[in-house]
């Protein structure tokens, strides 16, 4: 388990940047945090490091957003609007399961047993006007890059 803290957006984008920066093929990663707590904004750091260039929508009315870039594919999803589990199938996701895809899933318990197990768990909370970030491994996978994450920023708790 590894405890960050943002204080400003750009700090949240600058953990999306070392988050990336620690996975070597695809990963699964859930995003958990009450509405506000910055998921979407952590995403946008994520693609930004991975060359997207432009606007990252919040997939909050279309649930999905679809990103191939050089080193990976990206699934950005929101499952806030799923009104059950089994509305997930209708999405059509099966196809994209590879180990270089990085799925980034915002709400994944809306979709609970539908959606693909997580590697990593990333539980945001608010920290006075900034943010906390509890990052936990949920996989051996999970695991090297949580190491890796550790590596890179430095200190571990
Ligand atoms: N670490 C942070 N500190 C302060 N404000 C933040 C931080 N991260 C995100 N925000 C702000 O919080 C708001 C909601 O962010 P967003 O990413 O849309 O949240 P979510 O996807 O969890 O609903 C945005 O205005 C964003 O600028
Ligand atoms: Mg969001």
């Amino acid at each position: 388990m590894l405890t960050l803290e943002a204080h400003t957006e750009l700090a949240q984008e600058a953990l999306g940047h070392k988050l990336v920066q620690a996975i070597d093929m695809g990963a699964v990663v859930y995003l958990h945090g009450a509405l506000g707590t910055g998921k979407t904004t952590l995403v946008r750091g994520i693609l930004r490091a991975l060359g997207h260039v432009g606007n990252v929508k919040s997939p909050t009315y279309t649930l999905l957003e679809l990103y191939q870039l050089e080193s990976k594919t990206v699934v950005h999803l929101d499952l806030y609007r799923l009104k059950e589990p089994e509305e997930y199938i209708y999405l059509g996701l099966e196809d994209l399961t590879s180990p270089d895809t990085l799925w980034l899933l915002e709400w994944p318990e809306h979709g609970a047993n539908f959606v693909p197990p997580a590697d990593m768990g990333v539980n945001i909370t608010y920290q006075g006007t900034g943010r906390r970030l509890v990052i936990t491994a949920l996989s051996t996978i999970g695991t090297a890059i949580l190491n890796n994450l550790q590596l890179n920023v430095g200190y571990s708790s």
